[in-house]
């Protein structure tokens, strides 16, 4: 396992503009190859998808090895990957056609952890049918989103529970394969919701026991584009609204309009550019990924320990409680001060971090409301740390 930040860095031609970058969470620096894969399917000869003719074909052949791409990164089949143009309209697309199945009485589990992009469609399909929303509730002192919480309120009616593999507001990473495990024990369905977690950690679908699991690339050094991965045969039971001569194969059933074949170019890039992060990482583009995103983690893990000590060392600093081992990701607020006035002070430094509640909505109104974010990427360096934790303690 190898990191050499020196050249990883080197791949990220934004970071020339000198920013300290600590909002990746909220979307990370594109790398090199993306922006050239996107640029060079803009300049070449691209038709829509058809094979009759060559520029047609290309189209056709960017899908696929989008697809293939997507599949390496979380451990899925390339046929049950579906894009769009973000998680969110990914799962408002996905809640559209599950819930045409359920029934008044039914219910629907989801988190008070996770972003509302993986509550507010949830809950809206289920008021629209009649079906009874069961929260599952983090505890406030320690950030945890325990097992616990959601065996409590699934049951015999539970249609589908909605759970985050990371929560973007404080890093933690709930059991997810415990808890899609209670789902499919009850009969019910279970939604991931990847995007924080993807950026960060080796991921395998599969393991996890999702059913599905969606993840956005513009937080993995990719363009704004996302995907949403599933068993095929998951989603060939399920019928959405569609045209009537759009393709009714899976999964392009659920692919509506023409797809945005540049930045599926900039998808597989991005994940080749993730897969040879370690530059000693052989085998196939799945293992390399594995091995790179490991070595990766690893990076930001040293990193995030000296941020946390060094935050926690800083008088007037408050860290919002979060469990040990999640993602590299945290929020706090300094004493006196608003969370936007310090992310202002912050900005005018040229070091950019997130303050509000990042649309984890529910958590930040249980918590006192807004906080400042800062999240690694690991793009990020022991100065970054230093000159964040310098801005804040002067
Ligand atoms: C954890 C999490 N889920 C979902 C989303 C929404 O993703 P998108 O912008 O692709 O809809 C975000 C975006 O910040 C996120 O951090």
């Amino acid at each position: 396992m190898a990191f050499e930040i020196d050249r990883v860095r080197g791949a990220y031609p934004a970071l020339a503009e000198g920013y300290v970058h600590f909002d990746g969470a909220a979307g990370t620096l594109v790398a090199g190859p993306v922006s050239d894969a996107i640029a060079a399917t803009l300049r070449a000869a691209v038709g829509n998808r058809t094979t009759v003719f060559a520029p047609g074909r290309r189209a056709g052949e960017i899908v696929a090895a989008a697809r293939a791409a997507v599949a390496d990164l979380v451990g899925a089949a390339p046929e049950g990957v579906v894009f769009g143009s973000s998680a969110t309209a990914l799962t408002y697309t996905v809640s559209r056609a599950l819930s045409a199945t359920w029934r008044p009485g039914d219910e629907v589990v989801v988190s008070r952890l996770d972003h509302d992009a993986n509550v507010r469609p949830w809950v809206q399909a289920a008021e629209r049918v009649g079906a009874v929303v069961r929260w599952a509730e983090f505890d406030p002192e320690t950030g945890a989103l325990p097992t616990e919480a959601f065996d409590r309120v699934i049951g015999p009616r539970t249609r589908l529970v909605a759970v985050t593999a990371a929560s973007n507001a404080i890093g933690t990473r709930p059991d997810v394969a415990t808890i899609a495990a209670l789902a499919r024990a009850a009969g019910a369905l279970s939604y991931v919701d990847g995007v924080h977690a993807t950026a960060h950690l080796p991921t395998d679908v599969v393991a996890l026991g999702a059913d599905f699991y969606v993840t956005s690339a513009y937080k993995w050094s990719g363009p704004h584009l996302a995907a949403c991965v599933a068993a095929p045969s998951t989603w060939d039971s399920l019928r959405p609204d569609k045209l009537v001569p759009s393709p009714d194969a899976v999964p392009e059933r659920f692919e509506f309009g023409t797809l945005s074949f540049e930045l599926l170019a900039g998808v597989t890039a991005a994940v080749d550019h993730l897969a040879g992060l370690d530059a000693t990482a052989a085998g196939t583009r799945r293992e390399r990924v594995l091995a790179s995103m490991s070595a990766a983690h690893a990076y930001t893990g040293d990193l995030f320990a000296r941020l946390t000590d060094g935050l926690r060392a800083i008088d007037g600093v408050t860290l919002l409680p979060a469990p040990k081992g999640g993602c590299p990701t945290v929020s706090f607020r300094v004493a006196g001060e608003a969370a936007e006035r310090t992310a202002t002070r912050l900005g005018d430094r040229d070091i950019c971090v997130f303050a509000g509640d990042y649309y984890a909505y529910e958590y930040f109104r249980r918590t006192g409301g807004p906080a400042v974010r800062a999240s690694l990427y690991h793009y990020n360096t022991a100065d970054d740390v230093e000159r964040l934790l310098a801005a804040l303690s002067s």
